[in-house]
């Protein structure tokens, strides 16, 4: 039976991860790996999610199926989250939510509803984008392509470009977007740039795919969700992929969810049913236990208010480490031309260096990010800061020099 199979190549992140273990400098960056970090370099337990966990722990009393929708006190905590309470979607019961292994899980799902409904459909997506976007969509046999986003030399979005591209898709075809703190490029669209795309979605006739995985990383909660809500007020039909992994620590226990929308409440029901039906045969019912956290912060009005600080303060940490290493990279350089590393948002940003620059700070100054340049600012310390800026400096100089 798999006599033909050949053994495919590490995936890259997981190769970055094991080649930063096995180096054994004090100094080491790890700039790779797309999680939040402290300023004591870790992935922290948030309290309010402790507090959650043992009240959720100590009111347990089964451990049996939660049925393929999952939690639904969760599913709908979470689209009054992404969406706000009063939204119109909400009131006219055109949205359905459905809790999902993540936000992988979440994209999965909707890709398989999307192919359910319009099997010829073309999903495209931003260049670039997430790399796990390509098989989390692709493997669902969808067509992919890609539309213009970012301009690396000028590290600047183009939304001239991207919105030429949408323009000419046929109807029907979807288009994939970052709600916020776009990965890998950190270069979000501005809200009047927001309130265009949703018009010209809605006059081509395209289905917004929205993807929410970094809620409350970029400018804050309510606002990181804002151009999801300005789409979904004009588009009939969309769909939106959530993640809890960042925003509340939950990694590991794989929370997410798939809010569809319809054009009427009859129509959301119809999609609500295929979705279910998805998630059965792909893997029955979504784990519990980080949703049953979740659920219990979104009821706690002052677990919420901590959660709220908590994110705050991890969003204001990658803001301020972004501005020290703006600031260094001025030093270190003479000019501004690391200044958009200030104003971008989120996690990431692409560093805008070659491979072999990408190669070089890993080998002789021992900072991993990955082989496209882009760097997770959450590695970034004030204790580190200056030496990384030093060590891009000194790369882009040899670089120029050759
Ligand atoms: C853009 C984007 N979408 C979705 C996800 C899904 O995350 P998870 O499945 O861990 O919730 C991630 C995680 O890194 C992401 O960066």
């Amino acid at each position: 039976m798999f006599q033909q199979l050949t053994r495919l190549s590490p995936d890259s992140i997981l190769g970055l991860m094991s080649k930063f273990r096995a180096d054994t400098c004090t100094n080491k960056v790890d700039l790779g790996v797309g999680v939040f970090r402290d300023l004591a370099g870790n992935t922290p337990v948030l309290d309010c999610v402790r507090r959650a966990e043992s009240a959720v722990l100590a009111a347990q009393t089964t451990k049996s199926y939660v049925g393929a929708p999952g939690r639904e006190e969760f599913n709908s905590h979470v689209e009054s989250l992404v969406l706000g309470a009063n939204h119109s979607v909400r009131r006219d019961r055109r949205a359905r939510t459905v809790q999902t292994p993540g936000g992988c899980g979440a994209l999965r799902v909707g890709a398989e509803l999307l192919r359910a409904a319009a099997p010829a459909t073309t999903v495209h997506v931003s260049d670039p984008t997430w790399g796990n976007h390509i098989p989390l969509l692709g493997s669902s046999g969808l067509a992919l392509a890609r539309y213009p986003y970012y301009d690396a030399p000028a590290h600047m979005l183009r939304f001239d470009a991207m919105l030429e591209h949408i323009e000419q898709a046929p109807p029907g075809d979807v288009i994939l977007i970052h709600g916020c703190c776009h990965n890998p490029t950190g270069a979000d669209l501005s809200l009047a740039q927001w309130e265009t795309l949703a018009q010209v979605l809605e006059k081509r006739g395209l289905i917004p795919f929205m993807d929410l995985a970094y809620q409350g990383f970029g400018a804050g909660l309510e606002a990181d969700a804002a151009g999801i809500r300005v789409v979904a007020e004009r588009v009939p039909e969309a769909l939106i992929a959530v993640s809890f992994s960042k925003n509340l620590g939950l990694y590991r226990e794989r929370v997410g969810a798939l809010i569809s929308i319809g054009d009427s409440e009859e129509r959301a029901g119809a999609m609500s049913s295929h979705m279910l039906q998805i998630a059965r045969s792909i893997y029955s019912m979504p784990p519990d236990h980080g949703a049953a956290i979740a659920a219990h912060i979104f009821a706690d009005a002052a677990l919420t208010r901590d959660w709220i600080a908590e994110l705050e303060a991890m969003r204001t940490r990658l803001a301020d480490m972004r501005n020290l290493l703006a600031d260094e990279l001025r030093m270190q350089t003479g000019d501004k031309s690391f200044d958009f590393i200030r104003t971008q948002r989120g996690m990431f940003s692409l560093l805008g260096v070659s491979g072999a620059a990408v190669e070089r700070l890993r080998e002789q100054h021992h900072i991993y990010m990955l082989g496209d340049s882009r760097m997770n600012v959450a590695g970034i310390m004030p204790h580190n800061a200056a030496l990384v800026a030093a060590a891009i400096a000194g790369t882009i100089a040899l670089e120029c020099a050759a």
